[in-house]
């Protein structure tokens, strides 16, 4: 026989020194939820190992995250009041503001600090944008209100902000409005092709959603290919840094494509439902959690993706540089 492709496979020394991709804890991003008047993490049932921050536990987390090497904390808010605009996103003293302003004075530059640009958790109908008169997303007039959420974000701390509402033109919007400011150098990574998911379950009691009904007006179908294509384009073409795509897992020929398709980087989001599916699992003894956190991760990257966002970020990154 000439071929054995298994000599290279026979310890772990030449495994490793052949592996195609690698993990890097810089290459992750965690998801980090801060809640409005909490003095202790409020555990989310569904995401076992996840809880609703409050400002003194958010610095601690920021910390480990900095010690662990991680590539940056994406934070999320949870305000105590809700209105039909969502003021709470523009509003300085906002509880995602203030949050990102706390990471920020814990960590400097030695992570970057992300900041989810989308109106969903501030509004109380819960959708991703304002209302029009007859109960629809208006999508322009949404858009003025990211652009103006987007600089107080920056204002507040954030090195990158993350529009995730999929309204039409939003990352040129917010790119004007950022440099119209002078904060030419914040980064817009695009929650470039969003698809409307179930996996986003979970997700929706971290934040205490209140929507009703579903946001398939703006989030995309799951069954298309060349839609993601065409909304990455358009995100490039109005000046987005990376581009995401979003859920991971089941969507990983879209990171692939994406990854061929965009001279940026692309990221990759494995989202609450994945998460909680390794952690029950697990849970009950059906697979090995550890395991499948890692396996997954890597095999997003090997799809494509230069930087996953996960829950498991900061387990891996210890992990990975030695810490547990
Ligand atoms: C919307 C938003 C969602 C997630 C992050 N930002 C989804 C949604 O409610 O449609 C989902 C993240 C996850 O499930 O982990 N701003």
């Amino acid at each position: 026989m000439i071929e054995r492709p298994r000599r290279l496979r026979q310890n772990p020394v030449v495994r490793e020194m052949v592996a195609e991709t690698r993990l890097h804890p810089r290459d992750l991003v965690l998801p980090v939820f801060v809640a409005e008047g909490l003095d202790a993490p409020r555990p989310i049932s569904s995401m076992p190992g996840v809880s609703q921050h409050s400002l003194a536990s958010l610095r601690t987390v920021a910390e480990q995250a900095r010690d662990a090497g991680l590539g940056g904390l994406m934070l999320f808010g949870v305000p105590q009041h809700k209105d039909a605009v969502g003021s709470g996103a523009t509003d300085p003293g906002g509880i995602l503001n203030v949050g990102l302003g706390v990471v920020r004075e814990t960590v400097g530059d030695d992570l970057l600090v992300m900041a989810d640009t989308c109106l969903d958790e501030f509004t109380d109908h819960g959708h991703c944008g304002v209302l029009d008169d007859r109960g629809r997303v208006d999508n322009d007039l949404t858009n003025e209100i990211y652009a103006a959420m987007a600089v107080a974000q920056a204002r507040a701390g954030a090195h990158v902000v993350a529009p995730s509402g999929m309204m039409d033109g939003q990352v040129g919007e917010i790119r004007t409005a950022l440099d119209g400011a002078g904060l030419t150098d914040t980064v817009v990574l695009a929650y470039a092709a969003k698809y409307a998911s179930a996996f986003y379950g979970p997700f929706r009691e971290a934040v205490q959603s209140s929507l009703e009904g579903d946001r398939r007006t703006y989030q995309q179908d799951p069954a298309n290919r060349l839609e993601a294509l065409r909304e990455i384009d358009l995100d490039v073409q109005q000046g987005a840094d990376l581009v995401m795509v979003k859920p991971a897992l089941a969507y990983l020929d879209i990171v692939a494509a994406a990854a061929a398709r965009v001279p940026v980087p692309v990221a990759a989001y494995q989202v609450s439902g994945e998460y909680a599916m390794v952690r029950a699992a697990a849970e009950r003894g059906w697979i090995d959690g550890d395991a499948a956190a890692m396996e997954s991760v890597l095999c997003i990257r090997r799809a494509g993706a230069s930087v996953v966002l996960t829950y498991f970020a900061l387990e891996l990154a210890e992990r990975l540089s030695g810490l547990r």
